[in-house]
């Protein structure tokens, strides 16, 4: 079996894949905070397939994010191999299947989540991707469809089987979204059964919740998603709110600076607005600056403002 175990970095915190957020810059930045790994957001095979530059554009990383998975998604095993074939020059460490994505669209067709009621399927998928990429081939899940249909133990057992290196669990079923808590009694049960490696995924806010996790549940590592946003220093075990806007700016100019080099000037001052809102929105100068922020229409005249903003603050410090 292939696998990426001595690939992986030893926090055994990961950036979980993030539509919109978890492109290459941020990837990178994580990744040099203690991120063990890398995953790009799901791309459709779909898409891949019929050569869509967009959808390829999501693949694109950098050497210092290694290892790099590429995560996809589809429900037809002929699709989902046609375009993962049209990948593989560029080289990732790993392919990983979403079977975790409840948004609609996507899980009422039978890809992400969908194929959580589909096991057959997935088996050829699975056993294809890995016959035919010659990759380390990994799957993210949710316990099953809905809680009348929980079926993670009989899945992740078909997975490992089947050859995957690893398995990532999302606490929840498909129907509970977003609402409720993870399960992290049921992540351990799937994780004492298995001998290869399952990441735990689903609520956790901090570096020790993560080593929490890791200690009672037995789980590999722990995948970390929305409370990762706009909080690189999670990797490194540093709590955000701990910073103040002066200490977190460095990051975030830093952040910036990629995405201008990686996005161009004018795209990455836009892409930049979601994540300042999360990087600064539970400071005190946030209610002031955000309807600044959100206007600037470059990347270089917004880390200006940043910094004269920073400059201002401390020199009311010095003066009151
Ligand atoms: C904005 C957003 C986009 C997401 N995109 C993906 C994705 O592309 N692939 C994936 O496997 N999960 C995706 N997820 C799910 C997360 O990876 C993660 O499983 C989920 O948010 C639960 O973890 P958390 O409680 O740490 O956020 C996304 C979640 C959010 C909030």
């Amino acid at each position: 079996m292939r696998t990426l175990v001595d690939k992986i970095g030893n926090s055994g915190i990961v950036l979980s894949p993030m539509a919109g957020f978890s492109d290459s810059p941020y990837r990178k930045l994580c990744r040099q905070m203690g991120s063990a790994m890398s995953i790009s957001e799901f791309v459709s095979t779909e898409h891949l397939f019929r050569s869509n530059p967009k959808a390829i554009q999501l693949f694109r990383y950098e050497e210092s994010e290694r290892p790099v998975i590429f995560q996809i998604f589809g429900n037809n095993p002929e699709i989902i191999l046609r375009g993962v074939s049209r990948v593989l020059h560029l080289n990732p460490d790993g392919i990983d299947l979403n079977m975790g994505c409840s948004v609609r669209t996507v899980a009422g067709s039978g890809s992400g989540a969908g194929l959580l009621r589909c096991p057959d399927k997935v088996q050829t998928i699975i056993r294809r991707l890995i016959a035919e990429t010659g990759l380390p081939i990994s799957a993210k899940i949710r316990l099953g469809w809905n809680h009348e249909s929980l079926n993670y133990m009989e899945m992740s057992a078909m997975l490992e089987a089947e050859g995957v290196w690893a398995i990532a669990v999302h606490g929840r079923t498909k129907e509970m979204a977003y609402t409720g808590r993870a399960d992290w009694e049921r992540i351990g049960e799937i994780a004492r059964a298995r001998k290869i490696p399952v990441f735990g995924n689903g609520d956790v806010t901090s570096f020790a919740e993560a080593q929490e996790k890791i200690a009672t549940y037995g789980v590999a590592g722990v995948y970390v998603g929305r409370g990762a946003i706009g909080n690189p220093w999670l990797f490194a075990g540093i709590d955000r709110a701990a910073l103040s806007f002066a200490d977190r700016l460095p990051m975030i100019l830093r952040h910036l600076d990629d995405m201008r080099i990686f996005y161009g000037d004018e795209p990455a001052a836009i892409l930049m607005r979601k994540h300042l809102t999360q990087y600064l929105r539970d400071t005190p100068q946030w209610a002031q600056m955000k309807h600044r922020l959100y206007n600037f229409r470059s990347a270089a005249a917004l880390a200006d403002y940043l910094r004269s903003r920073v400059q201002t603050e401390l020199v009311t410090e010095r003066v009151a």
